[in-house]
Order: C-alpha cells, then sequence, then structure tokens
C-alpha cells in the first residue's frame, strides 16, 4: 500500500485543489493531534494531515483508535469558521452526512449514520461500524477552527475488536485507491461544510435522518455499560440533539457520551 502521495490527490480534487493542503506523513501520534499543534501554528483552513500510522490514535469516549496502512484510511481536516461556538452544534452530524455522500458517490451500498458521528454498514439485522469521526474545537482571535478528525475502514479490521467492525470493501466496491476515497471524502466534505457555514446543521437534518440508521424506532441508550433511557427515536432536531420520546416526554438529549442502540440489544450485540 503506497503512502497517499499528495500530487496524485490534487488530480483529482480538480478545482476544488486550491482548497486544500494535503500533507501525507508516515507515521504521527495522532493526526488530530499533529493538526492541532499546525492550526496553533497558523496553518489556513483546508490544511489536511494523512498518516499512515498512529502510535497513539484518538477515538471518542477517551478510547484509543487503531489503524494500518493496508486496512485503513486515518486523516485530520482543519476547517475554520466565524461566528460563536454554538453555530458549531451538529457539525459532527454533519461531517458524517459527507462522508456517506463520498463513498455512496464511489459506488459503496447499505450504509447509514448513528448518532452522533458513526458511519455504520448494515448487513440485515446487524451493523458494524465503518467510520468514527472525532471532532476537537478551539477559538481565537482569528475564530474557531475546528479539527476534524476521521478514520475509516477500507477493508474488515483484524483482531480481538471490541465491537462489530466492517471495511468498505464490504459495501459493494472493489478494489479502491485510497487516494480516490481521500478525494471523494474532501470533495464532499467541502459542500457539506460550506453548506454547514451558511445555514447550520438544519440545512443538512433531512438527509441525517434518511440515513439515520433507527429513525422512528424503539432504542436504549447505554451510558457505563447500563440502560439510561428507552424510548422511540424521533430523529434529531436543529442544533444534531437526540430526539427520544419517552414515558415522561420528548426529551433532548445532547451529550454523545452515551451509546445508542435498537431496542432489546446489549453492547456489542450485532452493533457497534
Ligand atoms: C470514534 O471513536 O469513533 C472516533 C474515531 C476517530 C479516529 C480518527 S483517526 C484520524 C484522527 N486522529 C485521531 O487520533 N483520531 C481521529
Amino acid at each position: 500500500m503506497t503512502l497517499i502521495d499528495p500530487v496524485l490527490l490534487k488530480a483529482r480534487l480538480g478545482d476544488l485543489a486550491g482548497r486544500f493542503d494535503v500533507d501525507a506523513l508516515d507515521v504521527c501520534d495522532s493526526t488530530n493531534s499533529e493538526l492541532m499543534r499546525r492550526a496553533e501554528a497558523g496553518a489556513p483552513s483546508g490544511t489536511v494531515v494523512v498518516a499512515d500510522r498512529q502510535r497513539a490514535g484518538r477515538g471518542r469516549r477517551g478510547r484509543s483508535w487503531l489503524s494500518s496502512p493496508e486496512s485503513s484510511l486515518t486523516f485530520s481536516l482543519l476547517w475554520r469558521f466565524a461566528g460563536h461556538p454554538a453555530s458549531l452544534s451538529g457539525l459532527s452530524l454533519a461531517v458524517g452526512v459527507g462522508l456517506v455522500r463520498a463513498m455512496e458517490s464511489l459506488g459503496a451500498q447499505g450504509l447509514c449514520l448513528k448518532w452522533p458521528n458513526d458511519v455504520l454498514l448494515r448487513t440485515g439485522q446487524d451493523f458494524a461500524k465503518l467510520a468514527g469521526i472525532l471532532i476537537e474545537l478551539s477559538s481565537d482571535r482569528r475564530g474557531m477552527q475546528t479539527i476534524i478528525g476521521i478514520g475509516l475502514n477500507l477493508s474488515p479490521p483484524v483482531g480481538d475488536l471490541p465491537q462489530p467492525a466492517a471495511g468498505v470493501s464490504q459495501a459493494g466496491l472493489g478494489p479502491i485507491d485510497r487516494h480516490d476515497v481521500l478525494a471523494a471524502i474532501l470533495t464532499h466534505l467541502a459542500g457539506v461544510l460550506d453548506r454547514f457555514s451558511v445555514r447550520g446543521f438544519a440545512g443538512l437534518k433531512d438527509e441525517w435522518q434518511r440515513l439515520h440508521a433507527w429513525q422512528d424506532q424503539a432504542v436504549q441508550l447505554f451510558g457505563e455499560g447500563e440502560v439510561t433511557k428507552a424510548g422511540r427515536c424521533l430523529g434529531v432536531d436543529d442544533d444534531g440533539a437526540l430526539l427520544l420520546e419517552t414515558e415522561i416526554g420528548l426529551e433532548r438529549i445532547f451529550s454523545g457520551d452515551v451509546s445508542l442502540r435498537p431496542a432489546g440489544t446489549t453492547i456489542g450485540e450485532g452493533c457497534p
């Protein structure tokens, strides 16, 4: 598997090439951490760090994130926004929409989204995680800067995994060049992030709900391994909060520090 070549990538980005500045590394601690350091030193919006290996890749909720050059695409994108941090609510959901659009543009099928920001592959009644998103935010006199970290499985990860995981090779795609995948993702992210800058998440909410794995279905929320809430999932609101119809009425869930699953399942059972 070859390292991403920024020249080959530029050719695939066409008119959008000028909006991205891509650096490909053999190894780093975490592309999010590396890009955060570059952002603090003044790197422009559109800077991308892609790495074949991370020594300390980070996932959500303090988890680590494993990746390998043979089977994954691991990168972070710096995007600056004007305005107030509250205007960024729903950003991670918007990024999920961009990822699904990109993979579908390459021919992938069966993709769906799990709140707040996992991309899943549906196989029959079961679901497996295809990609994870970790967004980190900071603000300074130049405005708000977001580090959008994405880990995508190109082929199914091997080993003892805590949750079902899949690769895009199982989503109906043949052998695929990582340059094509990264170019498609950056292209679709540019579209989604431009729209988000103007209308916020509201402009992407309907599409997110069409892709939502458990829209209008009975679900459970887990925190610390236990069911904390149960009800019918009505989707999300304009801020990206989860809407749950429970026995006490309509509840809005803001914290992503919970795990959403279909009713009647336990953690890890047929679902990430
Ligand atoms: C999750 O827990 O689902 C989010 C995983 C995000 C992993 C990506 S890989 C590229 C970027 N660098 C990191 O250290 N994490 C993110």
